[in-house]
């Protein structure tokens, strides 16, 4: 126990410093890209609407999200599920979305969508999908009402900062374990 809090203390400083370090580092490159244009445009490679998708037609979480009920990931599909419904890629009379044009370029180059990851753990932080999804859990009790977001940018309040003592207010409240090796390796 003594041992695990000097091992997660000195990983935490360590994340500490890497922030400021990196932070330092990029703010070059931050501000070259608010002059590029609205940040918010560039920060995903092809702007994904989730309220399309999930919310008008319907499309379960989990068609997508596939691994979420069986590993530690949720998973991000691979360009192929996205070609599935988009190799005709124009609705009659009208030309093909640009943000298609890319997703079939994506395809036909064999290149996987560089998407940028939103919601992440630090490394000493286990959290299993598969576990909350058998309790009962909604996808939405932590990440927002995603069906009624258009391009995802930020955490969701819902997730309360992915800190530790969202974990374990909830595991409190639904009495799941809270032991501090279930959680950190
Ligand atoms: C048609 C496929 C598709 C469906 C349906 C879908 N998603 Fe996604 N989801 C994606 C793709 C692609 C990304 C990566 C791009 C992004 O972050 O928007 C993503 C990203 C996410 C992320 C952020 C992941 C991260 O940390 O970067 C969450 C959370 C998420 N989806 C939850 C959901 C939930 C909840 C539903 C159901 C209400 C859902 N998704 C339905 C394709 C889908
Ligand atoms: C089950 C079918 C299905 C899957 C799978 C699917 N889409 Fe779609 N997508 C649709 C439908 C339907 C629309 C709305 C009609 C349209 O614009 O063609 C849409 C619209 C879009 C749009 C908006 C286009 C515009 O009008 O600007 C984008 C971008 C998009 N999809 C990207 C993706 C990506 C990326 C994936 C894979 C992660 C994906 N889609 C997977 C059915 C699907
Ligand atoms: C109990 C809270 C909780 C629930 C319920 C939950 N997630 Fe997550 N989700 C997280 C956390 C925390 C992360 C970051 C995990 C990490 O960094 O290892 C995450 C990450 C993700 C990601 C990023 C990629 C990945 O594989 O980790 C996607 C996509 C995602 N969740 C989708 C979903 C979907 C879809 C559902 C419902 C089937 C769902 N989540 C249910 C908390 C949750
Ligand atoms: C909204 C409620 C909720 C939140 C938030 C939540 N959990 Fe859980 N968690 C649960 C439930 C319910 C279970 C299932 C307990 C069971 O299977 O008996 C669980 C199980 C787990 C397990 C498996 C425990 C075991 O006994 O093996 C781990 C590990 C875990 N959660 C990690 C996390 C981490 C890490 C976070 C924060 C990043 C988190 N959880 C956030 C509700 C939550
Ligand atoms: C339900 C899951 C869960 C349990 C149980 C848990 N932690 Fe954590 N812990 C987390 C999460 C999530 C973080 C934040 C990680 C991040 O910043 O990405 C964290 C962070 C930490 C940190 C880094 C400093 C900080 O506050 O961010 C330490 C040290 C730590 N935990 C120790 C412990 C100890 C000791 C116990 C047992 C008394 C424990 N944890 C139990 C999920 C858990």
């Amino acid at each position: 126990m003594k041992r695990l809090w000097l091992v997660a203390g000195a990983g935490a400083i360590a994340v500490l410093l890497g922030i400021v370090l990196i932070g330092g580092r990029q703010a070059p490159d931050e501000a070259e890209m608010a002059q590029a244009g609205d940040p918010l445009e560039q920060s995903q490679p092809i702007q994904f609407p989730h309220d399309t998708h999930a919310g008008q037609f319907l499309i379960d979480c989990q068609y997508c999200h596939y691994s979420a009920e069986r590993s530690v990931d949720a998973g991000i599909p691979p360009v192929e599920t996205c070609i599935g419904c988009h190799r005709e890629g124009s609705v009659a009379g009208r030309n093909m979305p640009e943000e298609i044009v890319k997703v079939r370029e994506y395809h036909a180059s064999g290149t996987p969508i560089p998407w940028r990851r939103i919601y992440k753990v630090s490394d000493h932080v286990h959290f299993p999908h598969m576990r909350h999804v058998a309790a009962g859990v909604t996808c939405q009790t932590c990440h927002g009402e995603v069906q009624e977001m258009g391009v995802l940018e930020e955490v969701a309040p819902e997730a309360g900062d992915l800190k530790m003592g969202w974990c374990i207010s909830c595991h409190l409240e639904r009495g799941a374990s809270r032991d501090c090796t279930v959680c950190h390796y």
